[in-house]
């Protein structure tokens, strides 16, 4: 996720990118630049790292004055957060300027085809490839829209262009499919801004564009086609009533419900490019070779807190597809445990910040003993990523809020990414068999969509449930780290006494705090699991015989747990392994709309950081 600004208008370009760039730096921050046209050239200046090192490039060198320009703030997917990775990138010619947001599938063969042609990259990024595609046609005679609605055609995947032309000083053109763009209308001026963030201050009359569409913008129109070059019809002006702040969180109260909503993107652009139409699993960055792959004997799961429960549900998915054995392991307990590693352990860090120390100590313990390690990461070029062998990105987009939400479910679908590598390189699932699970996570975007847009049951339960002080979880399978991670929302931002447990142990002394009317939420199994099915039911019947109010979560169709339940919340039927994608989305809304009840700050909780970079 990145922040894109475009502007074309009697004021200094320059002025209005920056100022468009600051009020979107929440959207990514390991990089930023800016490009703008005056007098038939193109002049940009890119640095890593935060606006402010942007800022101090500008100051120490200049741009011209320029009434045209685009600028972009970077979260890297492909391609370290480095200056030449920076955004924008300018074509072979220097004649176009380009910045992107999103992840363009097919790039690597675009990219062998043009670097064929004697095309030579700048750059290790998708990006690029656009920039110089889009440049070839330019320097061929292509009007700039016009090679923009050839190239869109082209890619695949998710993205945003926004691009200038030096020889089109009047100008700027962009297009988009499955990654956001507004326009900002002004009056002899307009606007592009990846949310209205980005151009707010100078105009609230915005206009959405749609999928595959192209827009040009001049200082006095706007002009919206269809990638064929037909004039496009489905136009939606609007008005912005949101101020800066509220503009920031894309219109909601807290970055953690934005989050929430934003998970079936992020669940989307994590599983975008990893798997072939040949069928074959690619992941971006196992620098390990498949035959060190094949020598591994054991795996060790190492993460803290929400991480650590998306390990806890990548255990089962990893040992029933590939028959190694999985340990997850708290990573401030690992290395005092004095662990059993060797070279035929494959070591797995789970971390969103990739800044975690204790995680960060852990796999320095692992790699003192020799044993590989791969880095489960949303921060590309984080500490942790860097000290590991190999890494899978998850496409989750900056998370802001302290509590976890599109971390956690992306983490869950990159795990899910790897077993799924792991038995294809070790040959223990047919490739029909991996197409099959690849398949229904191709749904999952859809279904937890679904599952949001029935949330208000969710929200109203948690206005009847403000004043409890105890809440329960209940679970079993991939149910109980979602019973843990339902309970450690609570905790973390409503400040509430609750506990996750696996539904078969709470006979063994939890029970005892079963009492009159205690919230108990039950993460039900898909009845495709006969026998976790029944047990879960028989659980069920404990507590409610004790006075429990039951909450339940259970696919649609199942109606053997209506005698028993106080609450049913419905989730779309999905295989046992890959519940955790929807069931837990329900957790999420019920623990940021109580904390919100209770007047809490549900972005910065109290006690806490987003990132815990000390033991
Ligand atoms: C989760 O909501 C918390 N913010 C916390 O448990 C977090 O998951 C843990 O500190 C690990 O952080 P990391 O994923 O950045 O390593």
């Amino acid at each position: 996720m990145c922040g894109i600004v475009g502007y074309i208008g009697p004021r200094s370009a320059q002025d209005v990118v920056i100022s468009g760039l600051r009020r979107l730096e929440y959207r990514g921050y390991d990089s930023a630049g800016i490009a703008v046209g005056s007098d038939g050239t193109l002049s940009a200046r890119k640095k890593s790292g935060k606006i402010t090192h942007l800022d101090e490039e500008l100051a120490a060198r200049p741009l011209p004055a320029s009434h045209q320009g685009i600028g972009h703030t970077r979260w890297a997917t492909h391609g370290g957060p480095t200056d030449s990775n920076a955004h924008p990138h300018l074509s072979q010619s220097g004649r176009v300027a380009l910045v992107h947001n999103g992840i363009i599938e097919n790039f690597a063969e675009l990219r062998a085809e043009l670097e064929a042609d004697g095309v030579r990259f700048a750059s290790e990024t998708d990006t690029e490839t656009a920039a110089q595609l889009l440049g070839r046609l330019v320097d061929e005679g292509t009007p700039l829209a016009a090679a923009m609605r050839q190239v869109a055609g082209r890619l695949e995947g998710a993205f945003t262009l926004v691009a200038i032309d030096s020889d089109d000083p009047d100008r700027v053109v962009a297009a988009r499919r499955n990654s956001p763009l507004v326009v900002g209308v002004g009056e002899g001026e307009n606007f592009l801004g990846s949310d209205v963030a980005a151009f707010l201050e100078y105009t609230r009359d915005a206009i959405e564009l749609g999928q595959d569409q192209v827009v040009e913008i001049t200082r006095d129109d706007v002009t919206i086609t269809d990638l064929d070059g037909s004039t496009a019809t489905a136009v939606k002006p609007y008005h912005v009533d949101w101020d800066i702040a509220a503009a920031e969180k894309g219109g909601f109260d807290w970055f953690m419900r934005k989050e929430i909503y934003e998970q079936p993107r992020a669940v989307a652009d994590t599983l975008l490019g990893r798997y072939s139409a040949s069928g074959e699993l690619t992941l971006d960055e196992v620098r390990i070779r498949p035959e060190e792959l094949r020598r591994i004997d054991k795996i060790v799961i190492v993460a803290c807190g929400t991480a650590f429960y998306a390990g806890l549900v990548a255990k089962y998915a990893i040992e029933h597809w590939t028959r190694i054995p999985c340990e997850v392991e708290i990573a401030s307990e690992f290395r005092y445990r004095d662990p059993i590693i060797d070279p035929m352990t494959l070591v797995v860090t789970i971390s969103q910040s990739g800044e975690t120390a204790d995680t960060l100590m852990a796999i320095r313990h692992a790699r003192e003993q020799h044993a590989k390690v791969i880095a489960i990461c949303n921060t590309n070029g984080a500490t942790i990523p860097r000290e590991s062998d190999a890494v899978i990105y998850t496409h989750a987009g900056p998370e802001r809020g302290v509590a976890s939400t599109k971390g956690f479910l992306t983490q869950v679908v990159a795990c899910y990414l790897l077993g799924l590598y792991l038995a294809q390189v070790r040959g223990m699932k047919y490739r029909e068999e991996i197409a099959a699970v690849m398949d229904e996570l191709s749904t999952m975007p859809e279904k937890i969509q679904r599952v949001l847009d029935e949330g208000q049951q969710v929200l109203d339960l948690a206005g009847e449930l403000r004043d409890e002080h105890s809440f329960l979880f209940l679970g079993r399978h991939v149910g109980y780290p979602v019973s843990l991670e339902g309970a450690l929302k609570l905790k973390e931002i409503a400040y509430k006494h609750a506990e996750g447990f696996p539904a078969g142990e709470l006979k063994h002394g939890p029970i005892a705090l079963v009492e009159k009317d205690i919230p108990v939420f039950v993460v039900v199994p898909p009845r495709g699991r006969d026998q976790l099915h029944d047990k879960v039911i028989s659980n069920i019947q404990e507590v409610r015989a004790r006075g429990a109010r039951t909450i339940v979560l259970v696919e649609d169709g199942d109606d053997e747990v209506l005698p028993y339940s106080d609450v049913v919340i419905r989730h779309p039927r999905v295989s046992t392994l890959l519940q955790p994608l929807v069931a837990t989305v329900p957790l999420q809304l019920f623990a940021c709309e109580l904390a919100t009840r209770l007047g809490h700050d549900v972005d910065q909780p109290r006690n806490l950081a987003k990132s815990v970079t000390v033991e």
